[in-house]
């Protein structure tokens, strides 16, 4: 097979070498699943490491873990069973099924904003119209529908108790809210992350990694009071650009990104949320650390019709790829307390939070009370569902009724003025409730692995080389003896242990010629490569390899690790591991 981009070398590197490959290789696969191999789950890890490095350690998040299995009630409150679906269309030859909206635009030169406005009926008239037909044996469409993309299940043996897959891991935290919250101290704003599977039953996945049907999803629910955000941190990051495509301008059929300092974006009311412009900062920063420029990043911002049904507002943060042009990297949504609302209404349990005002403010409180004396006689054996409408109303209301017609209706009922008693207190309130308002940050952990992996790769003299991150290399440093004899392969076990003792991912090999073991260690994105010779059995002395250069310095090995150390986290440059090696 003649191997043609990135993509596919990046995927021939991943299997050989053990990053990813596709799931059930052994029965033929299913497209949507993937495995991590022995260095991409380290490389997986590292990468959400890094995540909890820039999002979590330094701004005191809580990190939780829910169940993967949700009762229908969770996604029926949160919206999902009504809108988690995609338009399904199916080839009435070969009955193969297809997301309608895909075949249409890759069989015109539609956008995805153009296609995703249409509606089931409208879609297939389009495709119907086009004379568009069934990609894989040219039959015709039909049998449209909404697919809902949410594994289903049953918890336990009662066909009735229907569970779901979480299609997101943020349902987790807005279920457990109450619980963070009393570890929060009851005190916002703060954010809760999950990192975690996360399934969607896409109807036909054809983009490798990019877009698989489980996948390791980070969540992040920042909650905050809508009316005091306090974003202190909004200071550090006002000045710094983002390049953002505004759904204003895709409406005119331009995709330019406007760059604009996180000051202007929100004084000019291009970003609702300061904390979501907080995020978008750093997620940027995020990218950057995985090895993406900046000019490869851009955040653009969803119209009404292709956001979620809980958001706001929406950009997502994409990343330039080589194959697919600009991809999803991050989704940030202003969720508003759209969540926490729903929770509450079907939970029937309060998600408010109180806060309480410096000084206690007074305030009239208006109640209406049914007189039963006169309520009993008029409404008889219908009385108490009269008194319990009229306890529900808003006194507002009955006074405007008195007022303008001289009654009050209380659903069928005619309520004279005669019937009530509006009693008018004032009353000291000391806080506030109400339901915070939450903006989320969600990235897909598999898709950054893949794009760790285009940013790293290059090719120098005709060999490969993956530039990785120092931080996010799967194997830090390999051990190697020049050659397996007289000693050396001892000696470099000694310092393979001392390394390991140190908490480095330390790879020996002795294995074929020195060349062929710096190549593949440059291959799978290994900084530093530490090579025992005749010399090292003399003085303690070995040799350091630089993935990205190929220079050499000569180094003792006490004291080393606190260099490496050092070196790894970019504190210090290659030069300073030691006397430099004329090669
Ligand atoms: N929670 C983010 C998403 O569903 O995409």
């Amino acid at each position: 097979m003649q191997i043609r981009d990135k993509f596919e070398k990046i995927s021939e590197l991943a299997k050989r070498r053990g990053f990813f490959w596709p799931s059930y290789e052994i029965y033929g696969g299913i497209s949507g699943f993937m495995t991590f191999g022995p260095l991409g789950s380290v490389l997986k890890r590292k990468i959400e490491d890094k995540f909890r490095d820039v999002f979590i350690n330094p701004l005191g998040f809580y990190e939780i873990e829910s169940s993967v299995i949700m009762p229908g009630k969770v996604f029926e409150a949160s919206g999902h069973v009504d809108h988690f679906k995609e338009p399904m269309i199916e080839c009435s030859k070969c009955k193969r099924r297809f997301r309608a909206d895909h075949v249409l635009r890759e069989s015109t030169q539609m956008s995805d904003t153009e296609t995703e406005k249409l509606s089931l009926a409208d879609l297939m008239k389009e495709l119907d119209k086009l004379g568009i037909h069934c990609p894989e044996c040219g039959g015709d469409f039909g049998n449209p529908r909404q697919f809902l993309t949410m594994f289903t299940t049953t918890i336990g043996p009662y066909s009735e108790a229907i569970g779901y897959g979480r299609p997101e891991a943020a349902q987790g935290i807005f279920v457990e809210f109450k619980r963070v919250y009393e570890c929060a101290r009851g005190r916002l704003p703060f954010g809760v992350v999950q990192v975690g599977h996360a399934l969607r039953n896409e109807i036909s996945p054809r983009q490798g990694p990019i877009r698989l049907r489980e996948f390791t999803i980070i969540d992040l629910e920042f909650f905050f009071d809508p009316e005091d955000p306090q974003c202190l941190l909004l200071k550090d990051v006002e000045n710094e650009s983002l390049r953002l495509i505004l759904a204003e301008n895709k409406l005119k059929g331009s995709k330019n990104p406007v760059e604009v300092t996180v000051k202007e974006a929100l004084n000019k009311g291009l970003i609702k949320a300061k904390w979501q412009a907080f995020f978008m900062v750093l997620s940027k920063h995020f990218l950057m650390k995985l090895g993406v420029p900046e000019n490869r990043q851009r955040f653009i911002e969803k119209l009404e019709w292709e956001r979620a049904h809980y958001s706001v507002q929406g950009f997502d943060q994409e990343v330039f790829l080589e194959r697919w042009g600009w991809v999803e990297v991050s989704g940030h949504n202003y969720r508003t307390n759209y969540d926490l609302k729903q929770h509450m209404e079907f939970s029937g349990v309060n998600m408010r939070t109180f806060k309480e005002h410096e000084k206690a403010t007074g305030r009239e409180e208006v109640v209406v009370s049914p007189i039963m004396s006169k309520i009993g006689p008029a409404f008889r054996d219908k009385a108490s569902e009269v008194a319990r409408l009229i306890s529900d109303v808003d006194p507002k209301a009955v006074e405007a009724g008195f007022k303008k017609q001289g009654f009050y209706m209380a659903g069928d009922f005619r309520v004279m003025p005669q019937y009530v008693e509006i009693v008018r207190r004032s009353v000291d309130e000391k806080g506030r409730q109400f339901i915070p308002h939450v903006v989320e940050p969600s990235f897909g952990s598999d898709r950054m692995v893949y794009i760790a992996l285009e940013y790293a790769y290059r090719v120098k003299s005709g060999r490969t080389v993956l530039s990785l991150p120092r931080e996010l290399a799967p194997r830090e440093i390999g051990v190697f003896p020049l050659v397996i004899k007289d000693g050396l392969p001892e000696k470099a076990k000694q310092v393979y242990d001392v390394f390991i003792d140190e908490g480095f991912d330390v790879e020996y090999d002795e294995s074929g010629s020195i060349g062929r073991r710096y190549a593949r260690a440059d291959e799978v994105g290994t900084p530093l490569q530490v090579t025992i010779d005749y010399q090292t059995l003399k003085d303690d002395t070995v040799t350091i390899r630089d993935r990205d250069t190929w220079k050499q310095v000569r180094s003792r090995i006490s004291g080393l690790p606190k260099l490496l150390h050092a070196f790894l986290r970019y504190k210090v440059e290659f030069g300073d591991l030691g006397q430099p090696i004329k090669g």
